[in-house]
């Protein structure tokens, strides 16, 4: 009896927890200066921010299959490390799965004028 209920805490204290995690995630805010965003990718904690010609891309970094931190590039594609899925940089599509949905877009703005990127992620 009392293993349950201490079994029952530590569940309800597992699911706290994870809950302010994800609160305190949600609203987190990075802001880049001009000099940290040069063309290229560029991985971070918890968002990739791919910087081209044509524009500006911040995707999640978490793999849609299972969550691993994508963190690594390779032949112009980003590589989960876990199962190998793969994923176009300019939009987050699957390119190779396991993984089935595509990288999630993270809103952000942009100062033409100074050149910061504002990213909440
Ligand atoms: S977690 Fe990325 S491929 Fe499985």
């Amino acid at each position: 009896m009392a293993g349950a209920a201490v079994t029952g805490l530590i569940g309800l204290w597992a699911v706290m927890t994870e809950r302010e995690r994800r609160a305190s995630e949600k609203s987190a805010i990075t802001r880049l200066p001009a000099s940290a965003t040069a063309k290229g990718i560029h991985f971070h904690d918890t968002f990739i921010l791919n910087v081209t010609d044509s524009g500006i891309k911040v995707l999640s970094n978490r793999c849609t299959h299972a969550g691993c931190r994508i963190s690594r590039e390779s032949e112009g594609k980003l590589v989960c490390p876990c199962h190998g899925s793969e994923f176009d940089p300019l939009n987050g599509k699957v390119l190779r799965g396991p993984a089935l949905k595509p990288l999630p877009e993270i809103p952000f703005s942009h100062s033409p004028a100074t050149g910061e990127i504002i990213i909440q992620a």
